[in-house]
């Protein structure tokens, strides 16, 4: 925690209270509430937490205004262009951008962490060939602290290390195998000769059939959705992990737990939500009746991929995830894909419609990835996660920082309550 920089006074009835304030590196300040309760005997009041930091962080930064979003203080456009997934993961987790021997090392050890205990195989096979791939990756993710006790003691920095190694290994692994088993077709082993992505790629569409081999501008279109969901501040899932790590439970319970929060269509469900819209819509003469369904506020159904907590502008993922989708769908030589049309229409339509201006609600990253996921050959129902996949460096990150935060304490929100006040037991025959 920052020194306090000044305070701020808070009067009600006849208390007045003085709380200190702390400055961040960037962002608004925050006034220090801790003491509040012990002092006023008042809670402050924000569900969702519109205006509420829950903890300090260093790891990722976003000006909603701006449309900025900041990794270790790097901007996220110049990391989608210059960087890659792993290193990417390597500037999450430590800090700091890596020297050539030590993202050498760092690829080397989660290559050698991409295999999965051979017995989860039992797992998948538990499922319904039908069931969506996220609730397979809930139950198989959380089933991993049954395999790996060697890496669930948390006051451990050595099985912390491990335990994230192993995470950002094994997630594209089980990915695979979840979309493998619902497509009926058999588990494909990583290999150790593929980068990140391509073996993802391998994984998910080679058959023993025939060789496969990547495709390196999908490989690198791959990589870079996967640097593009890498991590996001406290958003739902990660909170989640935050709140599931903060009472001791074990990493892989954390993450499955993020998995869990993800799987939402207000959050990373949206990308597989966006999708079905934009087949919903189906051609450019429909959008107007879903941006006026979108507007009416009797209407449930909102534009999927537009919009966004923080962002109040463009999200800078959402542009480098145009340019992406423009590239995949020429290479795949469908640059008249009418999905894609569909989208950018809506986006232009939106973007001059004072209802969504106003509002703030610009395409976010969830508007075009599924645009290029499904150009790549998978099914709506992996969108998510690959959503999830990639975020779980994210939440390791966030996760291994609140576990090594010495302030760190179990999170327990308190309430508003409006229920009945105390009143005696009834019996049944005098009711
Ligand atoms: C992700 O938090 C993160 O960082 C998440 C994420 C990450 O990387 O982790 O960025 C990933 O989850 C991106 C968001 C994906 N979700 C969607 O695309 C689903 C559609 N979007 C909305 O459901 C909504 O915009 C949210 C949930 C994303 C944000 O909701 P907020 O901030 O709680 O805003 P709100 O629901 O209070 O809406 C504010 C106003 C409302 O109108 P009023 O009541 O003020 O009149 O805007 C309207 C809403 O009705 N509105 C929309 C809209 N989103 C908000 N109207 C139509 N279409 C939409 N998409």
């Amino acid at each position: 925690m920052t020194e306090q920089t000044r305070t701020a006074k808070l009067s009600f009835g006849d208390t007045e209270i003085e709380l200190p304030m702390h400055s961040p590196s960037v962002g608004p300040d925050v006034i220090d509430i801790t003491k509040l309760y012990a002092q006023g005997n008042v809670f402050t009041y924000d569900p969702g937490f519109t205006s509420t930091a829950a903890c300090d962080s260093t790891i990722t930064f976003i000006d909603g205004a701006k449309g900025e979003l900041l990794h270790r203080g790097y901007p996220i456009d110049q990391l989608a262009s210059k960087s890659h997934f792993l290193e990417v993961c390597f500037l999450l987790l430590y800090g700091y951008l890596p020297t050539a021997a030590e993202i050498e090392d760092f690829e080397y050890r989660v290559t050698r962490h991409t295999m999965v205990h051979e017995q989860m195989i039992n797992f998948f096979k538990g499922f319904r060939r039908d069931a969506h791939p996220m609730a397979i990756m809930v139950g198989t993710v959380g089933a991993l602290s049954a395999f790996y006790h060697d890496s669930t003691d948390i006051s451990d920095p050595w099985q912390r290390e491990v335990a994230s190694i192993r995470m950002i290994a094994k997630m594209p692994t089980i990915a695979a195998m979840a979309y493998k088993y619902t497509i009926g077709q058999p588990f494909v082993y990583p290999r150790n000769d593929l980068d990140y992505a391509s073996n993802f790629l391998h994984m998910c569409f080679s058959v023993p059939a025939e060789e496969y081999v990547p495709n390196p501008i999908l490989s690198r279109a791959m990589d870079r959705i996967f640097t593009l969901h890498a991590d996001h501040e406290q958003n739902a899932s990660t909170s989640t992990v935050r709140l599931a790590g903060s009472s001791g439970a074990n990493p892989f319970a954390c993450i499955a737990a993020g998995i869990a929060c993800l799987w939402g269509p207000a959050h990373g469900g949206a990308n597989q939500a966006c999708l079905e819209m934009l087949k919903e819509i189906g051609t450019v003469d429909r959008i107007p009746e879903f941006i006026a369904r979108a507007k009416d506020k009797d209407d449930p159904f909102r534009l999927m991929g537009f919009g966004h907590r923080v962002y109040k502008n463009f999200d800078p993922r959402a542009k480098v995830m145009k340019q992406s989708a423009d590239e995949v769908l020429d290479l795949m030589g469908i640059e008249n894909n009418p999905t894609l049309q569909v989208a950018k229409e809506l986006e232009r339509q939106a973007l001059e419609d004072p209802y969504f201006t106003e509002k703030k609600l610009f395409p976010n990253v969830d508007f075009y990835s599924g645009i290029i996921l499904e150009a790549m050959g998978f099914p709506t129902a992996m969108f998510t996660p690959i959503f999830a996949l990639s975020r779980t460096v994210g939440w390791i990150s966030q996760w291994k920082e609140m576990v090594t935060d010495p302030g760190q304490k179990i999170g327990r929100p308190r309430q508003l309550y409006l229920g009945e006040t105390q009143r005696n037991y009834v019996d049944v025959e005098d009711r």
